[in-house]
């Protein structure tokens, strides 16, 4: 099957046009003579095609053309205003006052102008009881002249005529353009038959040796594509993937999106009656009902995770590692329920857990530097700050001998690769770390502070659970990717950025970010 064609009727039409009136000019055609009623575009269509198949050869010519003002209009007609004044004095016998002269002529705006232009120029003149009077005996109209040229010939040969004329606001010009079109070597009245394809049929028969093939079209622009883009949450989070890497950190496998609520809550010494374990703050799955811990993830870990489950049970309950501990009766049940995970500190607790089996040199677990940047869900009232899905940037660092100045140091070095400085730390409360610290910024836009992250340094009833030693200490922080990504681009409704309300437009149209760059 041939391959559907652009060409319409009309340019059809128009290209057998052209050709017949090349036909019978023995000079080339301007086509604003030929073809004054046919639209730039489907000349310049009819023409390529008729080109690309060398039967026609154009030029395209661009002159400005002059026309003329209502005004200009006017004084084509019956003169200009100085010349109408002049004639109307000229007739009457006596001198004529302001009033009768604005009678005689009949428009005020008229003699208004004209009076004054033809005092200037002599013609005219006040008698002693304040009539006017003309004085000249003749006049030229020359501005009258100047207008009938540009009125029959579209333009004036003298250019500072027609400047002159433009700046009086007497004419306007405009750009026309006009295609110039010669014979080509291959002219001839009608496009012969083509074939767009060369088919099985015309190999076998033999009709390709004679066939007349239609050219391709290298002019043609195509179909607009749809390209891909990236979101810009994503371009953000690449740019804070490259910062982590570049500090020596490894990033965390966050994905799952379920987790038990012994990874969520109960590993990170979050009590079983804590509020943000609720229904209202959690969403918790209905099927499956349970988690399969501590004997799920491999046989050979199920001794050290059976451990490390009776640890967290009593850290919890009767307190252990010097802590007293919550004191309640902790459940399994409660901590095999499975949520959305509601932070990624979840992921967090899993890799400090099998760091915990490692060892270094020494025989100690190894210090390590890790981060993620992953999806978390909590059961938020929706708003313009608040989703119920939203991105946690992470990172935690385990070494030996970390103290709270070395957090904060971290974090100005970290946030300041972000482009933020001059952070402020408020004491703040995490179940899982102690102390903890929000982390503020002055965020120039805005000109306030603004709260940036949450920090703080793992508990040691949280640690020590896991078998890491007592002197391995880790900071933790976390941060919404959303919440630099919104400041970046300038957004103020979260819900323009991320979820079912999201503009196509502004995902294709977001610009890359540099993050710091502008602040160094
Ligand atoms: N999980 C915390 C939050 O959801 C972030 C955090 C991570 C804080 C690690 C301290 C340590 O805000």
């Amino acid at each position: 099957m041939a391959p559907p064609t652009t060409t319409t009727a009309s340019s059809d039409d128009l290209a057998t046009d052209i050709l017949a009136a090349l036909d019978k000019s023995s000079q080339p055609l301007l086509s604003s003579d030929a073809f004054p009623s046919a639209t730039f575009v489907d000349l310049k269509a009819a023409l390529d095609r008729l080109a690309s198949r060398e039967m026609v050869k154009y030029d395209t010519i661009e002159r400005q053309e002059a026309l003329l003002e209502p005004e200009a209009e006017q004084i084509a007609a019956n003169g200009s205003h100085e010349a109408r004044v002049f004639e109307a004095l000229r007739k009457a016998v006596e001198g004529l006052s302001v009033k009768e002269l604005e009678e005689a002529i009949g428009d005020k705006n008229v003699v208004k102008i004209g009076q004054g232009k033809a005092f200037k120029e002599k013609w005219i003149s006040k008698t002693k009881d304040g009539k006017f009077t003309a004085v000249a005996d003749n006049i030229t109209d020359t501005t009258q002249e100047q207008i009938k040229i540009v009125q029959q010939t579209k333009t004036h040969p003298d250019a500072k005529i027609l400047a002159d004329l433009k700046k009086r606001k007497l004419i306007r010009t405009q750009n026309i353009f006009s295609f110039k079109i010669h014979k080509g070597p291959k002219f001839a009245l009608k496009i012969p038959e083509e074939a767009t394809d060369l088919t099985a049929d015309m190999i076998a028969s033999g009709a390709w040796k004679t066939a007349t093939f239609k050219p391709y079209n290298f002019k043609a622009l195509g179909a607009t594509q749809n390209g891909g883009a990236l979101h810009p949450l994503n371009k953000v989070r690449q740019e804070l993937r490259n910062i982590f890497f570049e500090m020596g950190f490894e990033e965390m496998p966050t994905d799952k999106f379920v987790e038990s609520g012994f990874w969520n809550f109960d590993a990170l010494f979050v009590p079983q009656q804590h509020p943000a374990r609720d229904l209202q703050d959690t969403f918790y799955i209905s099927d499956p009902k349970a988690a399969d811990f501590p004997r799920g993830e491999s046989s050979d870990d199920t001794k050290d995770y059976q451990a490390y489950w009776d640890n967290v049970k009593a850290v919890h309950q009767d307190g252990k590692y010097g802590s007293i501990g919550y004191r309640y009766p902790w459940s399994g049940d409660e901590s095999l329920r499975l949520v959305l995970r509601t932070h990624t500190t979840a992921i967090s607790a899993n890799m400090l857990h099998k760091l915990a089996a490692t060892k270094g040199p020494d025989g100690r677990p190894t210090p390590a530097r890790y981060f993620s940047i992953d999806r978390v869900f909590r059961n938020e009232t929706v708003d313009a700050t608040h989703l119920a899905e939203f991105h946690q940037v992470e990172g935690v660092i385990a070494d030996y001998g970390l103290t709270l100045g070395g957090l904060m140091e971290f974090m100005e070095i970290f946030f300041g690769k972000m482009g933020l400085h001059d952070l402020q730390f408020k004491p703040a409360y995490n179940p899982y770390t102690e102390p903890s610290m929000e982390i503020f910024a002055y965020h120039k836009g805005l000109g306030k502070l603004v709260e940036i992250g949450n920090s703080g340094m793992f508990r040691a009833e949280m640690l020590e659970s896991m078998g890491l030693p007592k002197d391995m200490r880790v900071f933790g922080w976390g941060l919404s990717l959303e919440r630099p990504t919104m400041i970046k681009y300038g957004i103020s409704n979260i819900r323009e950025l991320l979820g079912h309300k999201v503009d196509l437009e502004f995902v294709q149209g977001s610009p890359a970010v540099l993050l710091g760059e502008e602040d160094k």
